[in-house]
């Protein structure tokens, strides 16, 4: 999906800086710059295949508040749904009046508070990031058109819907943690439903390059067990896969925005053997690459690849959307369109739309530039370096430590160890995109 002409010039601004970073040149900054304009040019700002229905009561009485019309208008692909709105001045102290009065202001002691937990010293985002992003569209995802519960109620903290429903494995410890927070923050007012949802994008934005998703709170709760077999199971057909989000409004240009989410991930239980094995090259990273290593062949052998991603990559509705994320341009493509969708995610089964608050100016700042650091290392563990130690290099990635010496001195891994030849035309990264994807269709 595409936004109006009007808002080229400011994406094309916001493009120039993200691009500066260690190793990218001025003259891919130019080719990014020319590829995105193309885009822009060559499609309508909505076809068949980008979500743009209403929801909740957005659809009847209406959009009626501020509120409503700016995410009616970001439903609609005409609004940005990212936002770089700061908080200025201070923030009162939790729990006196002053605090009390303003919405967002507990908000930003618990933004402040899921961003110290999802970083790790790397910088890069760790596994807690990664299950709350899952945490929030576990929650918000159980909700189809013409149910009247589920969706994002705050469910899944508020019943036993883990441990009831098995494709929710691999959730334990994020729950407990955000169950933790609701505890501890309950008393200033807030739901568990805007918890989850608050969660998922400080999560997104605290990995590098993650999008800063315009976030909304409001929500109601229900302590109610929602409806099964409304979430995607890693082994499901693309036709199976949008016909289960076109029933949530979210068409197939969105559903291939949403899944891209696998590009900071390292799966756990689809197959156990391969515990911590990733879904792309730079796990704990918000780019690009798991779009294009999805669809390469000789992608790094550890990456270990869903058979819906493959699925959904090379469907005939999704495949030239999946193919602009991948190539040039694809980043700015991608954060935007994933904004989008997440917005329209975190809001399925709300039905008070017109009275949520915006808070987006608690969340972090985005992470701009960053260099890979120590991938030459990581690289030769995808390959297949380390041997019996590969599962201790997985876990230092899963909780974001930096892949040096030292780190690998400390978790009992010879450095030594990475000595298996990477193959290092299927890794390259330099250009932050897979050169070597057929041009057909780009
Ligand atoms: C890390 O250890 C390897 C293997 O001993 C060595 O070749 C490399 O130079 C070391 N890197 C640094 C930055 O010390």
């Amino acid at each position: 999906m595409k936004l109006s002409n009007l808002l080229l010039g400011s994406a094309l601004a916001s493009a120039v800086p993200s691009l500066a970073h260690p190793g990218s040149k001025w003259k891919e900054t130019m080719v990014e710059i020319e590829a995105e304009i193309q885009r822009r040019a060559a499609r309508p700002a909505n076809g068949p295949d980008d979500s743009s229905e209403l929801l909740g009561d957005l659809v009847k009485p209406g959009p009626s508040t501020q509120v409503g019309k700016d995410i009616a208008g970001i439903l609609v692909g005409k609004v940005d749904a990212q936002s770089d709105e700061q908080i200025r001045g201070k923030v009162a102290q939790l729990g006196s009046d002053a605090c009390k009065k303003d919405t967002c202001c507990v908000w930003k002691y618990i933004a402040d508070e899921m961003l110290q937990k999802f970083k790790g010293r790397s910088s890069k985002c760790n596994k807690f990031a990664r299950g709350a992003v899952r945490l929030g569209f576990h929650d918000a995802g159980t909700w189809k058109k013409g149910n009247d519960f589920g969706g994002a109620d705050g469910s899944v903290i508020l019943t036993n819907e883990i441990s009831a429903r098995p494709v929710n494995r691999g959730l334990e410890e994020i729950t407990a943690v955000t169950k933790q927070w609701y505890d501890k923050y309950k008393q200033y007012g807030i739901t568990a439903a805007d918890l989850v949802q608050m969660g998922a994008n400080v999560a997104t934005v605290a990995c590098p390059l993650g999008p800063r998703v315009r976030t909304y709170v409001g929500r109601k709760d229900n302590a109610r067990l929602p409806p099964d077999n409304l979430l995607p199971e890693p082994t499901d057909p693309a036709d199976k896969l949008i016909k289960l989000f076109e029933d949530k409004t979210i068409k197939p240009h969105g559903l291939a925005a949403l899944v891209g989410a696998h590009t900071t991930s390292q799966q756990r239980f689809f197959k156990p053997r391969r515990a911590l094995d990733p879904q792309d090259s730079t796990p704990g990273v918000w780019d690009v690459l798991f779009y294009g290593q999805t669809l390469n062949s000789q992608a790094p052998r550890r990456i270990l690849k869903f058979p819906s991603d493959v699925s959904l990559s090379v469907h005939p509705r999704v495949k030239d959307e999946w193919r602009e994320f991948a190539g040039p341009g694809g980043q700015e493509h991608w954060n935007e369109d994933y904004a989008k969708e997440y917005v329209r995610l975190s809001l399925l089964g709300v039905n008070n739309i017109n009275s949520l608050q915006e808070c987006t100016k608690v969340l972090p700042p985005t992470s701009g530039g960053f260099d890979f650091p120590n991938q030459d290392v990581i690289d030769k563990w995808l390959n297949g370096g380390f041997g019996k130690s590969g599962q201790k290099v997985g876990e230092a990635l899963a909780d974001a430590l930096p892949v040096d010496n030292s780190t690998l001195q400390s978790i009992g891994v010879d450095p030594k160890d990475a000595t298996t030849p990477a193959n290092i035309e299927a890794v390259k990264r330099e250009a932050r995109y897979i050169t070597n994807l057929p041009t057909e269709g780009l």
